[in-house]
């Protein structure tokens, strides 16, 4: 029984605890899934001592996560591999695989023929481009693995022992999505990130820091895309060491009334939902024009269906996670609203490239590392 049996059971009563096997709330689907499940079971682990692809499967694609993000992630030991019992996510440079003409004038169709292979997403040119001078091709090259096949839950507790990456642009994520996406798609069926951070060592928004030493936990989740009620259920958490610096253990319990993010056992922030649900949480109950999609779940719904575990190294995009107004010991070269991002991107490397210390200690800066992820039954 784990992880301070999985938070005294999401902070309920702790019945018949000298039981053999106590039944959990938590269910589990995949191929890693154990058959049955008791309150307070490690239900999930990954130490990392070695890559296990058949836990973790590599998105392949160009798409750029919905945000016109500039990596390509793709299924390759440069880009993710696992060394000391460490898993490393790390960016590189498309100019050392293709050559730098190639961003500009080269095609790239990333479907492959074997399992393993197959672009993972096709939506926004996910899987074939041209490149131009004015819309090169992705000039990063990173990894996004995930557990889709592998494991998926509902309820439980969650701890990533990780180190964030420092690095200007760089956008690490600890982060789950929903397994059948029960309640309709993005966002309507949620989305729980468990840390994100901006990897800018030193870059303020209105003279707050707002790089390496922010953790940031949010939910996701709304009828439709322009309707999403995160701003209800973010938070942060400040270290002005930097969460470049040092390994922490990022936590989520996830139980049947409340979700509760934690960095090394602190709380960060809770979202508790009143009966009226995440419906009300959200304040979508104030537009009687909009039909609820979670009128038949429960209180907690979206989040009260299966989750598997992604982790990925983002670089940019045209969202506004780096707001165009920031101060940075280099300026921002791209504006959120231009049509060549990644081209202007690509052209301001002098000033982001050496913050990123790819060739010392392979990467290691520039690198989500991770020691372990475990997940608990409640
Ligand atoms: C993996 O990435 C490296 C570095 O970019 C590149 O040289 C190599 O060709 C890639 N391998 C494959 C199979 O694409």
């Amino acid at each position: 029984m784990g992880w301070f049996y999985c938070v005294v059971t999401g902070v309920l009563a702790l019945a018949s605890l000298g039981a053999a096997c106590t039944p959990s709330v938590t269910t589990v689907s995949g191929t890693h899934a154990p058959a049955t499940v008791c309150s307070g079971d490690l239900i999930f682990s990954d130490d990392f001592n070695e890559f296990d692809l058949e836990k973790w499967q590599h998105e392949n694609t160009l798409a750029g996560g919905g945000h016109w993000e500039f990596q390509y992630y793709n299924n390759n030991r440069t880009n993710s591999f696992t060394n000391n019992g460490l898993l490393h996510i790390r960016p590189s440079l498309i100019e050392g695989q293709f050559g730098s003409p190639f961003m500009t004038s080269g095609h790239l169709n990333i479907e492959g023929g074997a399992p393993a292979d197959r672009c993972t997403d096709p939506r926004w040119w996910g899987c074939e481009r041209t490149g131009s001078t004015t819309n090169i091709l992705n000039p990063i090259k990173s990894a996004r693995i995930r557990t889709v096949n592998s494991f998926s839950f509902r309820y439980g507790c969650v701890e990533v022992r990780a180190k964030l990456p420092a690095g200007d642009w760089l956008w690490p994520a600890i982060w789950l999505r929903p397994a059948f996406n029960a309640y309709g798609t993005w966002p309507a069926s949620g989305e729980i990130d468990l840390v994100e951070s901006r990897g800018n060592r030193d870059m303020l928004l209105n003279d707050v820091h707002i790089g390496t030493q922010e953790a940031r936990s949010t939910l996701h989740y709304g009828p439709y895309s322009a309707l999403n009620g995160w701003e209800k259920a973010h938070w942060l958490k400040r270290n002005l060491e930097g969460y470049d610096t040092q390994f922490h253990r990022y936590q989520l319990i996830w139980a049947p009334d409340f979700i509760r993010f934690s960095i090394d056992d602190e709380e960060v922030g809770r979202a508790v939902p009143g009966s009226g649900g995440f419906w009300e949480f959200g304040g979508f109950n104030t537009n009687p024009n909009i039909e609820n999609p979670w009128r038949f779940g429960s209180k907690m719904a979206p989040f009260d269906q299966k989750f598997y575990i992604i982790m990925n190294v983002a670089v940019g995009g045209v969202s506004g996670y780096f707001p165009d107004g920031v101060t940075n010991p280099t300026p921002k070269p791209w504006l959120n609203g231009s049509p060549t991002a990644a081209t202007d991107f690509w052209n301001g490397r002098k000033d982001w490239l050496p913050t990123w210390n790819l060739d010392v200690n392979d990467g290691e800066d520039a690198s989500l590392q991770v020691d372990y992820v475990r997940v608990w039954a409640l």
